[in-house]
């Protein structure tokens, strides 16, 4: 079944969703997984099933998707959108609520955080609407329900859970008025009739979805955005997807860690009411324009864009036990969007430990990130020559280097990653 061109090709023309951006060790193993819950004999009886099931069809596409998110992810480009969004109601005269969009919205975390963080500024609801939408059906289900377990609640600050939240038996479930403020509907990003009868939003939300696709792909998904984004709107994406967005004539407005981009080809000035602590600390601060451009996304990363599936280096554990508590603390910093800081206890880690694959990784990922391509090559190598099967180091590894166009060298690095997950998927059966 390895490498079977078949499921990349209808993975890619239903989702996007293209194989050497994510590798195919991802694909192959859902494709796996389906074939045994379906009870098919071999890989062509499981391609005839799904040919003829639309269920089969979805549950694939179930299987291959990451529905991974958290609430107040990048927090800085919530407290950006609350600012903006009082701008942007008073441009308006209050005359019409904003409209806000989250797509792909997973299951609900990045639009119920839209709605806490515009409540939080002080709009009331009629004021704002929210639309969620991404392509599965039971994400989109599990949003609804608005019951989250503490996987879906990261970082530090978690003080908006007691504002927002009702503490019960089986998790926390969203307060009424912040659920009220969003709407939710199935839809592909690849549909290209999408909200056609829909006026544009203000604010437009596409988060980690575009990583997944190859470049005529993302061309595509970013003109429905920019047909979705109001002239004087705002468009938020991932922190690796800002270099794409330049080349579409958008343009960053310029507020570090918010990934915030404008149609207007100069950068807004930010709105005068902003903190100072949002604007930039040092030069190190991520500016996605800045970034060089590149013809091949960083790869999907199945889990937090900065946490490793990685289990903690044992060497690590027992060699010192600070080693385990510092390592938990880059991730939390790099997940809450403090690259700088991150980055200071990656140099601390290293001051102060025997080097391991895992801070190699971070400052990869941290560079790769502030856009220097160069410098997180160095930092992957390193990381693979501490531990030469680190999947994460060896998909954005190959993710770099497929950008310089050294497509063989990717596709070592992909082959790789793949025998290790084998290697992982065959160890853990036994
Ligand atoms: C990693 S989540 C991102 C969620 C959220 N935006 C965030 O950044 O936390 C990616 C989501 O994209 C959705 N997705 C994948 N392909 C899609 C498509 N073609 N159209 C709409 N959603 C899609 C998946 O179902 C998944 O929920």
């Amino acid at each position: 079944m390895s490498g079977d061109q078949r499921f990349f090709a209808f993975l890619k023309e239903r989702i996007g969703l293209d194989v050497t951006s994510v590798g195919p060790a991802i694909i192959e193993r859902a494709v796996r997984q389906r074939i045994t819950l379906s009870q098919s004999a071999s890989a062509d009886e499981y391609w005839q099933t799904l040919q003829g099931s639309r269920d089969e069809q979805q549950a694939l596409i179930e299987a291959v998707i990451v529905p991974e998110t958290w609430f107040f992810r990048y927090p800085e480009s919530f407290a950006t959108l609350g600012k903006l969004a009082r701008k942007r109601l008073a441009e308006l005269n209050n005359m019409r609520a904003l409209r806000i969009l989250s797509l792909p919205c997973s299951t609900g975390e990045e639009p119920y955080s839209i709605a806490m963080a515009l409540l939080d500024a002080g709009l009331k609801p009629h004021q704002f609407k929210v639309e969620g939408m991404d392509v599965s059906p039971l994400s989109v289900d599990k949003a609804r329900r608005a019951l989250y377990g503490k996987n879906s609640f990261r970082g530090q600050d978690l003080e908006y859970r007691e504002r927002h939240f009702t503490a019960q038996d089986d998790g926390y479930r969203v307060n009424d008025i912040v659920r009220e403020q969003v709407r939710w509907q199935v839809g592909n990003v690849l549909d290209p009739a999408l909200l056609a009868e829909d006026p544009p939003f203000d604010f437009v939300f596409c988060r980690n979805l575009l990583i997944y696709f190859d470049q005529p792909t993302q061309q595509q998904v970013f003109a429905l955005l920019k047909r979705l984004t109001h002239v004087d709107g705002v468009l938020f994406i991932g922190p690796a997807e800002g270099s794409l967005l330049g080349r579409l004539g958008m343009r960053s407005i310029g507020i570090p860690q918010s990934f915030a981009f404008s149609r207007h080809s100069e950068p807004l000035p930010a709105p005068a009411t902003l903190a100072p602590s949002i604007m930039p600390p040092s030069t190190s601060t991520i500016l996605p324009v800045r970034q060089p451009p590149r013809s091949t996304p960083p790869p999907a990363v199945r889990n937090r864009p900065f946490a490793s599936a990685t289990p903690l280096p044992a060497s690590a554990k027992a060699a010192n036990p600070d080693a385990a508590t510092l390592l938990a603390n880059i991730a939390a910093l790099a997940n809450e969007g403090k690259s700088t800081e991150a980055r200071a206890a990656c140099e601390q880690y290293l001051r102060s430990h025997e080097p391991v694959a895992q801070v190699f990784y971070w400052l990869g990922l941290l560079s790769d990130v502030a856009g220097s391509a160069l410098e997180a090559q160095g930092y992957y190598r390193k990381a693979l020559y501490l531990e030469p099967q680190h999947p994460e180091a060896l998909m954005h590894l190959a993710a770099l280097l497929q950008a310089q166009g050294d497509t063989a060298g990717a596709r070592r690095l992909q082959e790789r990653a793949a025998r290790s997950s084998r290697t992982a998927d065959n160890e853990r059966k036994r």
